[in-house]
């Protein structure tokens, strides 16, 4: 075994050592071509895959994963002598790929930008620590999420790891209730993340930034750096909302109580688009499951979202008179740009709900109130102004009506005159 070992990595060492690169086509690779034709699926189905395959584009063979000499074009090409390791055990294939995704070396010569932590982070998820601590064979390996035979860069829309794709290669084991059966884990997040505003963001609105399983759990297991909890990860992209949070009231009895962060009042998965009726004391008010109306909570709620209302009515009314004025062909484009800024405002309200302070969020809306007033009040005196120059046009109209009838009755005068002489 250590010198099937030893010889495999010296096989692998000559032939790397002297492939070229950078888009080299392969060296006659007579493991593929022989098991193209054996006619039998599971040998030949890998042959076929790999034509797709990144690591045939960069010039490597069979033999870079299984070992083996490529040169042979008989059984003895799979000569364990010759480092041929068969077909890898699941607990053996992260070492398969590690031994060159570890390797900054000689990574660096294909690409120097590639990150080469997989296995470490890999080995620090629950997938790694099962795998190693437990023998759990059911895990996720390296070939779980990167197809053994059609592996190809995340940046493909055909990888099984481009963000379009990631949800349903994770949901391959997560969302199998048999599969995960003898697991005391749900098996909705699947279902649930489809349902939410983030998957909705990035399928609907094609919005790549939007998050996925990865995005959240880590590439390989390991959360994202600088996160020591994968319940603190929506900071990495909501961080205005996170850090008012962190110094909110919240932040401290939530760790008290053992409530997760964010995911208290948005959940993890099932994350719906916000709205205003998620404040206050109503039905569909998060704020209800821990305040009444007879707390400071409680009432400071009912406060926020009396602000918040304030402002949105405010900014609706103001906006329905000025397009009335629009229509009616008046010019409010100042005013209504001016509006813009009371938009704003509400935005930042809604945001500074996260600070859980009656305070945070009257700073916000105040301006925008303010400028809501006056974009109302523009709003009217253009119908003011609307009615005014419609009273002086019907005014007009009647004096030019008038002197019109005056002017034909003068004719027919001068007519019947002219008549009465000729007669
Ligand atoms: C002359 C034809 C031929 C050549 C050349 C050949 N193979 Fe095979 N290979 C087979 C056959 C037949 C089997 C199935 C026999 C068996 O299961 O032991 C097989 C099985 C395998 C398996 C599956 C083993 C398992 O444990 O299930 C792998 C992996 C493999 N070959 C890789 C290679 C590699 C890598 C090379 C080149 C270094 C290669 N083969 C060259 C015919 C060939
Ligand atoms: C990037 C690494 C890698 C390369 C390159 C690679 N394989 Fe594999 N191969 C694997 C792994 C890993 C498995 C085990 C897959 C599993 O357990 O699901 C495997 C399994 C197989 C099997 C067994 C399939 C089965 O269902 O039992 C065959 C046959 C095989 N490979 C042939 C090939 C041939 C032929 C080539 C070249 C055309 C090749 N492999 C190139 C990693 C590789
Ligand atoms: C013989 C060395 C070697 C082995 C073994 C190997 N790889 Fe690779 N892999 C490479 C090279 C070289 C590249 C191309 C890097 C580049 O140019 O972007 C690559 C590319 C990749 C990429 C795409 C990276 C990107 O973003 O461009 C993935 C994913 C990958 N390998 C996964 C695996 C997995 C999973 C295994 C084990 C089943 C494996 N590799 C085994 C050398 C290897
Ligand atoms: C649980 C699923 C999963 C497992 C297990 C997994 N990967 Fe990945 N891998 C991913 C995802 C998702 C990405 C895409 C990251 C992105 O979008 O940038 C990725 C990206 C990569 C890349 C591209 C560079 C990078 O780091 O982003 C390489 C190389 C790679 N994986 C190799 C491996 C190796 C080697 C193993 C085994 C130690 C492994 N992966 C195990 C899901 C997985
Ligand atoms: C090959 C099947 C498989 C695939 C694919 C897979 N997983 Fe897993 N995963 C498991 C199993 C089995 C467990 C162990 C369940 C447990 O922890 O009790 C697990 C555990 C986890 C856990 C820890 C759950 C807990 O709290 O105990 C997380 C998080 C996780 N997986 C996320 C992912 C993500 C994200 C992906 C895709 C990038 C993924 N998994 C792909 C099988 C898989
Ligand atoms: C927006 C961030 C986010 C996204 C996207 C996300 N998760 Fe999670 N996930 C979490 C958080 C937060 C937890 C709770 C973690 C904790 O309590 O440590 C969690 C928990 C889990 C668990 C543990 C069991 C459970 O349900 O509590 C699994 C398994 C899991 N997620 C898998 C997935 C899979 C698969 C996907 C993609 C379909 C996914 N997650 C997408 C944030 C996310
Ligand atoms: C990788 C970046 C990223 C991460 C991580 C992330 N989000 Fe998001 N989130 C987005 C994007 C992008 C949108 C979509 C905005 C849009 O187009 O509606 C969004 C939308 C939302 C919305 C709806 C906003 C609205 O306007 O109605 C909520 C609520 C939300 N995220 C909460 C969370 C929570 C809670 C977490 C952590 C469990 C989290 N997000 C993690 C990027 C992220
Ligand atoms: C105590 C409950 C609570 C917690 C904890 C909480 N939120 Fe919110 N969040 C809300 C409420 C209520 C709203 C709706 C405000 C509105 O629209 O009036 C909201 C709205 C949002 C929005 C949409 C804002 C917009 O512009 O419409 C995002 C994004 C968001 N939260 C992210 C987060 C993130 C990230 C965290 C963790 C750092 C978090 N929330 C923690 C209650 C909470
Ligand atoms: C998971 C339970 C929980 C939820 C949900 C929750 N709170 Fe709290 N909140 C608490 C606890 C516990 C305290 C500290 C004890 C107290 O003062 O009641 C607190 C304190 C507060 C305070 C400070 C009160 C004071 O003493 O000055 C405010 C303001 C507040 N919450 C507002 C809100 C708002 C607004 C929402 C909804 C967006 C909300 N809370 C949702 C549990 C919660």
């Amino acid at each position: 075994m250590r010198l099937a070992g030893l010889g495999y990595a010296l096989a692998l060492l000559l032939t790397l050592a002297s492939w070229p690169a950078e888009g080299a086509s392969p060296p006659t690779d007579r493991c593929a071509a022989c098991h193209l034709e054996t006619g039998d699926e599971r040998l030949a189905g890998p042959a076929r895959e790999f034509a797709g395959d990144i690591h045939a584009a960069k010039g490597l063979g069979c033999i870079a994963c299984h070992g083996g000499d490529a040169r042979e074009s008989g059984l003895e090409a799979m000569d364990p002598a010759k480092g041929y390791i068969g077909k890898p055990k699941r607990q053996q294939i992260l070492q398969v790929c590690g031994r060159c995704h570890s390797d900054a070396q000689f990574m660096k010569r294909y690409n120097p930008s590639l990150r080469v932590d997989q296995v470490t982070e890999y080995a620090s998820s629950v997938h790694g620590r099962r795998l190693k601590e437990l023998g759990d064979s059911k895990v996720a390996t390296c070939a779980s999420c990167h197809p053994a035979h059609s592996i190809r860069p995340p940046s493909d829309p055909k990888s099984s790891v481009h963000p379009l794709r990631v949800a349903d290669t994770c949901g391959r084991c997560h969302a199998d209730a048999k599969y995960m059966a003898g697991y005391k884990i749900p098996t909705d997040q699947l279902q649930k993340y489809k349902s939410s505003v983030h998957s909705q963001a990035m399928t609907v609105k094609g919005d790549l930034s939007a998050p996925t399983c990865n995005d959240c759990h880590g590439n390989h297991g390991a959360v994202p750096p600088g996160i020591s909890w994968v319940g603190n990860v929506c900071g990495q992209c909501h961080t205005v909302m996170a850090e008012l949070f962190k110094k909110s009231v919240h932040a401290k009895v939530f760790v008290e109580m053992g409530n997760p962060g964010c995911a208290t009042c948005h959940e993890n998965h099932a994350i719906k688009p916000a709205s205003d009726e998620m404040l206050g004391l109503g039905d569909k008010a998060v704020c209800a499951a821990c305040h009444g109306a007879d707390d400071k909570g409680g009432k400071a709620a009912t406060e926020m979202r009396a602000r918040i209302d304030a402002l949105r009515t405010a900014h609706d009314k103001a906006q329905a008179i000025l397009l009335k004025a629009e229509h009616s062909g008046m010019e409010v484009s100042q005013a209504s740009f001016d509006l813009n800024a009371a938009s704003g405002a509400l935005v930042k309200a809604r945001t500074a709900v996260h600070a859980f302070s009656v305070d945070a969020v009257a700073k916000e809306a105040e301006p925008g109130l303010a400028v809501s007033g006056k974009a109302f009040a523009r709003g009217v005196r253009a119908l003011e102004e609307l009615a005014f120059r419609r009273k002086g046009l019907v005014v007009s109209v009647v004096i030019i009506l008038a002197l019109i009838v005056g002017l034909v009755l003068k004719i027919r005068q001068v007519d019947r005159r002219q008549e009465g002489r000729d007669g």
